[in-house]
Protein backbone atom coordinates (compact mmCIF):
# COMPACT_ATOMS: atom_id res chain seq x y z
CA UNK A 1 0.00 0.00 0.00
CA UNK A 2 1.60 3.52 -0.72
CA UNK A 3 2.14 6.03 1.92
CA UNK A 4 0.91 9.12 1.33
CA UNK A 5 1.64 12.31 2.38
CA UNK A 6 -0.57 14.81 3.82
CA UNK A 7 -1.09 18.65 3.55
CA UNK A 8 1.27 20.71 5.26
CA UNK A 9 3.51 18.11 5.58
CA UNK A 10 7.52 18.98 5.88
CA UNK A 11 9.59 17.54 2.81
CA UNK A 12 13.40 17.22 3.11
CA UNK A 13 14.82 17.46 -0.36
CA UNK A 14 17.93 15.61 -0.54
CA UNK A 15 19.66 17.76 -2.80
CA UNK A 16 22.12 20.48 -2.10
CA UNK A 17 21.86 21.94 -5.76
CA UNK A 18 19.81 25.56 -5.21
CA UNK A 19 18.50 25.12 -9.08
CA UNK A 20 17.31 21.27 -8.12
CA UNK A 21 15.57 22.53 -4.94
CA UNK A 22 13.67 25.85 -6.55
CA UNK A 23 12.26 23.14 -9.34
CA UNK A 24 11.27 20.62 -7.10
CA UNK A 25 9.49 22.79 -4.73
CA UNK A 26 7.82 24.59 -7.27
CA UNK A 27 6.16 21.30 -8.40
CA UNK A 28 5.10 20.13 -4.45
CA UNK A 29 3.72 23.83 -3.65
CA UNK A 30 0.24 23.19 -5.12
CA UNK A 31 -0.31 19.91 -2.92
CA UNK A 32 0.78 22.33 0.33
CA UNK A 33 4.51 20.86 0.89
CA UNK A 34 6.96 22.47 2.76
CA UNK A 35 10.35 21.72 0.92
CA UNK A 36 13.80 22.27 2.91
CA UNK A 37 17.21 20.74 1.13
CA UNK A 38 19.68 18.85 3.13
CA UNK A 39 21.89 22.02 1.99
CA UNK A 40 20.18 24.17 4.39
CA UNK A 41 19.93 21.40 7.25
CA UNK A 42 23.37 21.37 6.84
CA UNK A 43 23.06 17.29 6.11
CA UNK A 44 26.39 15.90 4.87
CA UNK A 45 26.34 14.40 1.57
CA UNK A 46 26.30 10.34 1.00
CA UNK A 47 28.25 9.08 -1.45
CA UNK A 48 26.44 7.69 -5.15
CA UNK A 49 27.69 4.48 -5.48
CA UNK A 50 24.68 2.79 -6.32
CA UNK A 51 24.79 0.83 -10.11
CA UNK A 52 21.77 1.97 -11.15
CA UNK A 53 19.67 5.48 -10.57
CA UNK A 54 17.27 3.84 -8.13
CA UNK A 55 20.21 2.55 -5.83
CA UNK A 56 21.32 6.53 -5.74
CA UNK A 57 18.16 8.00 -5.39
CA UNK A 58 17.71 5.35 -2.12
CA UNK A 59 20.89 6.09 -1.08
CA UNK A 60 20.11 9.72 -0.63
CA UNK A 61 16.77 10.26 0.05
CA UNK A 62 17.77 7.51 3.16
CA UNK A 63 20.50 9.62 4.69
CA UNK A 64 18.28 12.33 4.76
CA UNK A 65 15.44 10.58 6.15
CA UNK A 66 17.30 9.43 8.52
CA UNK A 67 19.44 12.30 9.62
CA UNK A 68 16.47 14.59 9.55
CA UNK A 69 13.59 12.35 10.98
CA UNK A 70 11.74 14.19 8.47
CA UNK A 71 10.45 11.96 5.02
CA UNK A 72 13.05 12.96 2.19
CA UNK A 73 12.83 13.21 -1.60
CA UNK A 74 15.99 12.56 -3.75
CA UNK A 75 16.19 12.03 -7.51
CA UNK A 76 18.97 10.54 -9.68
CA UNK A 77 18.98 11.16 -13.37
CA UNK A 78 21.04 10.56 -16.12
CA UNK A 79 21.75 9.95 -20.46
CA UNK A 80 22.02 6.25 -21.81
CA UNK A 81 23.14 5.07 -25.07
CA UNK A 82 21.75 1.95 -26.48
CA UNK A 83 25.45 1.47 -28.38
CA UNK A 84 27.03 2.03 -25.01
CA UNK A 85 25.58 -0.65 -23.36
CA UNK A 86 23.39 2.34 -21.16
CA UNK A 87 26.50 4.61 -20.99
CA UNK A 88 27.79 7.17 -19.37
CA UNK A 89 24.00 6.10 -16.85
CA UNK A 90 25.01 6.89 -13.71
CA UNK A 91 28.29 7.97 -14.62
CA UNK A 92 26.53 10.96 -16.53
CA UNK A 93 27.93 14.14 -14.43
CA UNK A 94 31.14 12.60 -14.17
CA UNK A 95 31.89 12.14 -17.84
CA UNK A 96 31.74 16.43 -17.97
CA UNK A 97 34.79 16.18 -15.57
CA UNK A 98 35.64 18.28 -12.54
CA UNK A 99 34.89 21.74 -14.94
CA UNK A 100 31.71 19.97 -15.47
CA UNK A 101 32.34 20.39 -19.15
CA UNK A 102 29.04 18.95 -21.18
CA UNK A 103 30.85 19.92 -24.58
CA UNK A 104 33.42 17.09 -23.55
CA UNK A 105 30.78 14.98 -22.18
CA UNK A 106 28.56 14.86 -25.39
CA UNK A 107 32.46 14.51 -28.19
CA UNK A 108 32.69 11.82 -25.84
CA UNK A 109 29.55 10.01 -26.48
CA UNK A 110 29.90 10.79 -30.20
CA UNK A 111 33.40 9.39 -30.43
CA UNK A 112 32.41 6.34 -28.24
CA UNK A 113 29.59 5.81 -30.76
CA UNK A 114 31.65 6.38 -33.97
CA UNK A 115 29.48 5.31 -37.04
CA UNK A 116 27.77 3.34 -35.13
CA UNK A 117 24.23 2.96 -36.40
CA UNK A 118 22.08 2.36 -33.35
CA UNK A 119 21.89 5.71 -32.46
CA UNK A 120 18.84 5.10 -29.80
CA UNK A 121 19.32 6.58 -26.37
CA UNK A 122 16.60 7.75 -23.48
CA UNK A 123 17.18 10.24 -20.15
CA UNK A 124 15.83 8.35 -17.13
CA UNK A 125 14.79 10.06 -14.09
CA UNK A 126 14.35 8.04 -11.12
CA UNK A 127 12.40 9.65 -7.73
CA UNK A 128 12.93 8.11 -4.15
CA UNK A 129 10.32 8.90 -1.22
CA UNK A 130 12.19 7.89 2.11
CA UNK A 131 10.72 8.02 5.66
CA UNK A 132 12.79 7.53 8.75
CA UNK A 133 11.54 4.23 10.09
CA UNK A 134 13.11 3.13 6.97
CA UNK A 135 10.09 2.67 4.57
CA UNK A 136 10.80 3.59 0.84
CA UNK A 137 8.95 4.52 -2.20
CA UNK A 138 10.26 4.93 -5.93
CA UNK A 139 9.16 5.71 -9.51
CA UNK A 140 10.84 6.47 -13.00
CA UNK A 141 10.50 7.95 -16.02
CA UNK A 142 12.33 7.26 -18.83
CA UNK A 143 12.06 9.43 -22.36
CA UNK A 144 12.89 7.42 -25.68
CA UNK A 145 14.91 9.06 -28.43
CA UNK A 146 18.29 9.38 -30.22
CA UNK A 147 21.46 11.01 -30.20
CA UNK A 148 22.39 13.46 -33.29
CA UNK A 149 25.38 14.75 -34.15
CA UNK A 150 26.41 17.95 -34.38
CA UNK A 151 25.24 19.08 -31.08
CA UNK A 152 22.04 21.71 -31.61
CA UNK A 153 20.63 24.46 -29.20
CA UNK A 154 21.14 26.49 -26.13
CA UNK A 155 18.41 25.93 -23.95
CA UNK A 156 18.32 22.83 -20.93
CA UNK A 157 21.28 21.79 -19.93
CA UNK A 158 23.91 18.48 -19.64
CA UNK A 159 22.97 16.53 -22.75
CA UNK A 160 20.30 18.28 -24.00
CA UNK A 161 21.87 19.68 -27.36
CA UNK A 162 22.30 15.85 -28.31
CA UNK A 163 19.30 14.51 -27.96
CA UNK A 164 15.88 14.20 -30.19
CA UNK A 165 13.12 12.50 -28.14
CA UNK A 166 10.71 10.19 -30.67
CA UNK A 167 8.54 12.37 -32.07
CA UNK A 168 9.41 15.81 -32.29
CA UNK A 169 12.52 16.93 -34.41
CA UNK A 170 14.26 19.56 -32.18
CA UNK A 171 16.72 18.71 -29.73
CA UNK A 172 15.93 18.96 -25.93
CA UNK A 173 18.11 22.23 -25.58
CA UNK A 174 15.81 23.74 -28.95
CA UNK A 175 13.13 23.08 -26.71
CA UNK A 176 11.30 25.91 -24.96
CA UNK A 177 11.75 24.60 -21.47
CA UNK A 178 7.86 24.57 -20.44
CA UNK A 179 7.44 22.38 -23.42
CA UNK A 180 10.33 20.31 -22.81
CA UNK A 181 8.84 19.82 -19.04
CA UNK A 182 5.89 18.32 -19.97
CA UNK A 183 7.40 15.20 -21.86
CA UNK A 184 10.68 14.62 -19.90
CA UNK A 185 12.05 11.74 -17.82
CA UNK A 186 11.62 14.11 -14.78
CA UNK A 187 7.99 15.03 -15.66
CA UNK A 188 7.17 11.52 -15.81
CA UNK A 189 8.98 10.11 -12.46
CA UNK A 190 7.55 13.41 -10.68
CA UNK A 191 3.57 12.85 -12.31
CA UNK A 192 3.71 9.20 -10.96
CA UNK A 193 5.25 10.26 -7.40
CA UNK A 194 2.43 12.67 -7.52
CA UNK A 195 -0.20 10.42 -8.09
CA UNK A 196 0.42 8.14 -5.98
CA UNK A 197 1.02 10.47 -3.00
CA UNK A 198 -1.60 12.60 -3.36
CA UNK A 199 -4.23 11.25 -5.56
CA UNK A 200 -3.54 13.65 -8.48
P1 LIG B 1 22.06 14.17 -11.22
O1 LIG B 1 20.75 13.45 -11.15
O2 LIG B 1 21.98 15.54 -10.65
O3 LIG B 1 23.17 13.32 -10.68
O4 LIG B 1 22.35 14.44 -12.77
C1 LIG B 1 23.00 13.52 -13.59
C2 LIG B 1 23.41 14.08 -14.92
O5 LIG B 1 22.52 13.53 -15.90
C3 LIG B 1 23.34 15.57 -15.12
O6 LIG B 1 24.51 16.20 -14.73
C4 LIG B 1 23.19 15.64 -16.64
O7 LIG B 1 24.42 15.46 -17.24
C5 LIG B 1 22.38 14.41 -16.99
N1 LIG B 1 20.98 14.77 -17.14
C6 LIG B 1 19.97 14.44 -16.29
N2 LIG B 1 18.80 14.95 -16.73
C7 LIG B 1 19.10 15.65 -17.85
C8 LIG B 1 18.30 16.43 -18.75
O8 LIG B 1 17.08 16.62 -18.61
N3 LIG B 1 18.97 16.98 -19.78
C9 LIG B 1 20.29 16.82 -20.00
N4 LIG B 1 21.07 16.13 -19.19
C10 LIG B 1 20.49 15.53 -18.12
Amino acid sequence: MARRLSRGANLVIATHNPGKLREISALLAPHGVVATSAGDLGLPEPEEDAPDFFGNARIKALAAATASGLPALADDSGFCVAALDGAPGVLSARWAGPEKDFAVAMARVNTELGAHEDRRAWFVAALCLAWPDGHTETFIGRIDGAVIWPPRGTQGFGYDPIFVAAGPASTFAEMEPDAKHVISHRALAFAQMLRSCFGD
